[in-house]
């Protein structure tokens, strides 16, 4: 049989790369970006009780709307921003199918999506899965900083989209309020869609405000926030997340929804329903990260790598340029193979995979983990 790829160019992603080879190598695994502590035992003990209580068969296809009035009264809370939890807020399968079904629901062949580099992976294959075509702009290290003169230069009649993520992974900087204006005042009057990757929305650091679209009027009404209840309560396996936009971009959403997904694991939002009605569960989640962000950054002062230390996220990016001038792949599998530590190249996320030598870690790990880890790298 012969078949055409239609993603011919596509490599396994370098999270199941490293993981592999961190488990086959037995090192510590700073390369894919989950927390090694068990989430809060309140949380597992709300499904497992979910489930006894028999919510065992398929949730209603937006979500159980006990939790969209749950994220509804969170965006109020902290944005003072309003949207209906009726029609526009979906539970879905993780950030990932949020991304997707939006990306799906707007994108034809050759509609242009900008996206800025290093972009997380998962971005780019969904659209070229619906025929789309990346317009790339790279942000250099260490600050990753955007030029809005390139963006508006680079936005076409046919710029359909625009992919933005703050916190932003696996850089961790964020958008500043003025990078927000700025992204608002070249998109309005146009009929530009924007998806905003905000899943480490509370993992942020140094008393830095979240910039949600959700806090730019203009924006908002063009805007999908996608987000990861994995990420902010420490259980990533359990692929829960949710997509917040105005009711005429959810209208389409919810079309390619309800058959690529049709609905979400219930007991975890029954669950998540109750959880995230008491805000200090997701709001002590900067200071817990700020705490390992410091530790880790403490323990490894002395080392020879140079690093502008992370404003949000769980990742810390390390220039090793001082070290060596192997390219960041090869130096993120010797690192893991011989050294035992296990690190995400970042060049795999730049266009043309442009090496600017430096790794990304994850410091969502125990003060332990953090320790043994650093004394490996310091002498390196
Ligand atoms: C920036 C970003 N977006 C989306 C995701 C995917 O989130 P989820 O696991 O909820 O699908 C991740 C996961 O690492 C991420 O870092």
């Amino acid at each position: 049989m012969q078949h055409r790829s239609k993603l011919p160019n596509l490599e396994t992603t370098i999270f199941s790369v490293m993981s592999a080879l961190a488990h086959k190598h037995n090192a510590i695994n700073l390369s894919q970006g989950f927390p090694d502590f068990k989430g809060d035992q309140k949380l597992i003990d709300l499904v497992s009780n979910a489930m006894n209580d028999g919510y065992n068969h398929y949730a209603p296809m937006p979500g159980i709307f006990k939790l969209r009035e749950a994220i509804a009264r969170k965006y109020d809370l902290l944005y003072n921003s309003s949207y209906n939890p009726e029609h526009e807020i979906i539970v879905t399968a993780g950030a990932t199918q949020a991304i997707f079904s939006a990306i799906t629901a707007f994108i034809r062949p050759n509609d242009e999506v900008i996206v800025f580099r290093p972009a997380y992976d998962c971005y780019i294959p969904s659209v070229e899965l619906n025929g789309g075509t990346v317009t790339s702009i790279q942000l250099e290290s260490p600050t990753y900083k955007v030029d809005w003169k390139e963006v508006k230069h680079k936005i076409s009649p046919k710029t359909k989209m625009i992919i933005i993520n703050t916190p932003h992974n696996p850089s961790g900087t964020v958008f500043t309020k003025d990078d927000m204006l700025e992204l608002q005042a070249l998109t309005k009057g146009t009929n530009i869609i924007v998806i905003s990757d905000e899943v480490y929305e509370h993992i942020i650091f140094d008393k830095e405000q979240h910039q949600s679209v959700c806090l730019f009027p203009d924006l908002k009404s063009r805007s999908f926030i996608t987000a990861s209840f994995g990420k902010t309560f420490h259980n990533t396996g359990w692929k829960t997340g949710y997509c917040c936009a105005p009711k005429d971009l959810m209208d389409e959403f919810v079309k390619v929804h309800q058959f690529n997904v049709f609905s979400i694991n219930h007991p975890v939002q029954i669950a998540l329903a109750e959880y995230l009605n008491t805000p200090s569960h997701y709001l002590e989640l900067a200071g817990l990260f700020q705490e390992k962000r410091d530790l880790f950054l403490n323990l490894i002062e002395d080392s020879r790598f140079k690093f502008t230390p992370s404003k949000g996220t769980y990742f810390q990016p390390l220039d090793y340029s001082d070290i060596s001038n192997e390219n960041d792949f090869d130096l993120a599998i010797r690192l893991t193979k011989d050294h035992g530590v296990a690190s995400i190249p970042i060049s795999v996320f730049n266009e043309n995979k442009l090496d600017n030598k430096v790794l990304r870690f994850c410091f969502a790990k125990t003060d332990d983990t953090l320790k043994r880890a650093a004394d490996i790298l310091n002498k390196i």
